[in-house]
């Protein structure tokens, strides 16, 4: 039997295979970030396609961590009862369920925050020239309370575990990051310093949840820009969290600025440009090659970081990233570079893609990783679906 179909464990749970659904921001919620019908419906397409774990995301704990629109916000106990029918509609179809819980930061969006976004200091992100407000003492303490809450919330609604967004420019890469920490009091300084925040973080989570329920982290491997978070820090945080009892590492990489790194293929200017003003335009027309340069598409291109991160840990690690050939993602398992194979756009375009892999030989995934399902969603607020010319119906 394939690598692929063998049964796999995280922490306490119990998974049918290698495939992950990696975290995505689905754009399925209400405006106030409550479930929908649409939303049960997506996830329900996803739980019969196959993936052992499904990872829904991401999850806001607090207003102010709004990075898009209608994302489910777990700030409140009214969410139990609809996050639980959308669990146990997975359980039923034979998924694992673990929710990724989020602060998005600086990089929120202001207009659906309705404020200026917060983050460790002030640093203008040069990309969306929005400068945030540095947290106070007492909103850096009410927000690391607000993600054990959430996490109290995603296991009272019956999710597996739940997975720590540390990667992607968002608050807690944010804390990790020299780049965009630059705070001078303990949450900033030193690596030990930085980690502080994402440690907290750990410890809350912990102790409203309990000492088995599996706590996973998805995590930078590389921020990709000068004074940014390296793949050396990368694994010395991971050593500690191990030490502390994290049920696995997602390794990723890349923040907002720098364009499309973390989702490498194309980048569609036809898209990017929409609704922009003519200095947006003619300033993105500017930096239009470089961006196409550091989004230039690889085939799993984080393989090598969590394979790095995997010789340093024994906790199962999860390769994302441009994962797309089967050949590729057997190797990736059987070489012992990875534990577990997550994909994302690939599952916008077709749900179903771990039985098409079961059931075939070759290779059934078609995403091209055109990037038109990212703008769409992620700039544009449209609903999950592929944007393709060649989508299918
Ligand atoms: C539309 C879209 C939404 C995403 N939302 C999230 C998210 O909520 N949390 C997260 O950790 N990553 C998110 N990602 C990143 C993916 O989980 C994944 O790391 C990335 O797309 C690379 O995997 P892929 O090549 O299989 O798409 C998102 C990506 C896309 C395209």
């Amino acid at each position: 039997m394939s690598e692929l179909f063998k049964p796999g464990k995280i922490g306490l749970i119990e998974l049918k295979n290698r495939f992950v659904r990696s975290a995505t921001a689905e754009v399925l919620a209400t405006d106030d970030g409550r479930v929908t019908e649409r939303y049960f419906k997506a996830y329900e397409q996803l739980a019969k396609g196959g993936a052992g774990l499904i990872i829904p995301g991401n999850y806001y704990v607090h207003r102010m961590g709004r990075a898009i629109a209608r994302i489910v916000l777990v700030n409140k106990d009214d969410v139990i009862g609809e996050l639980k029918g959308v669990v146990d509609m997975m359980h039923k179809h034979g998924a694992k369920a673990v929710a990724q819980l989020n602060h998005g930061g600086r990089q929120c969006d202001p207009k659906i925050l309705g404020a200026t976004p917060i983050g460790p200091s002030a640093v203008r992100d040069k990309l969306s020239m929005v400068k945030p407000r540095a947290m106070t003492e007492r909103e850096i303490e009410e927000t690391i309370a607000a993600y054990g809450e959430g996490a109290r919330r995603a296991k009272e609604g019956g999710f597996d575990g739940v997975q720590i967004h540390a990667a992607h420019g968002y608050l807690i890469n944010e804390f990790l990051s020299g780049y965009t920490n630059r705070r001078t009091d303990r949450w900033g300084g030193s690596l030990e310093k930085r980690m502080r925040f994402l440690i907290s973080v750990y410890e809350a989570i912990r102790s409203a949840v309990g000492r088995d329920y599996p706590i996973l982290i998805k995590i930078n491997s590389e921020d990709f820009v000068k004074g940014g978070f390296t793949l050396e820090q990368c694994i010395t945080v991971c050593k500690r969290l191990e030490e502390l009892g994290i049920a696995a590492i997602e390794v990723s990489g890349g923040i907002a600025e720098k364009g499309l790194v973390t989702i490498k293929g194309d980048v569609p200017m036809d898209l990017v440009l929409k609704n922009r003003s003519f200095i947006e335009r003619f300033l993105m027309k500017f930096i239009e090659k470089s961006m196409r340069e550091a989004a230039r598409f690889e085939e799993a291109y984080f393989l090598p970081q969590a394979a790095a991160v995997k010789k340093n840990v024994k906790v199962p690690v999860i390769a994302v990233g441009g994962m797309r050939r089967r050949a590729t993602m057997e190797r990736a398992l059987e070489s012992g570079q990875a534990d577990f194979i997550s994909l994302c756009r690939p599952f916008i375009r077709q749900p179903n893609l771990v039985n098409l892999m079961q059931k075939k030989d070759g290779d059934p995934i078609t995403c091209t990783s055109c990037n038109r399902c990212s703008i769409e969603m992620l700039v544009h607020y449209k609903p999950m679906r592929c944007y393709a010319a060649d989508a299918p119906k």
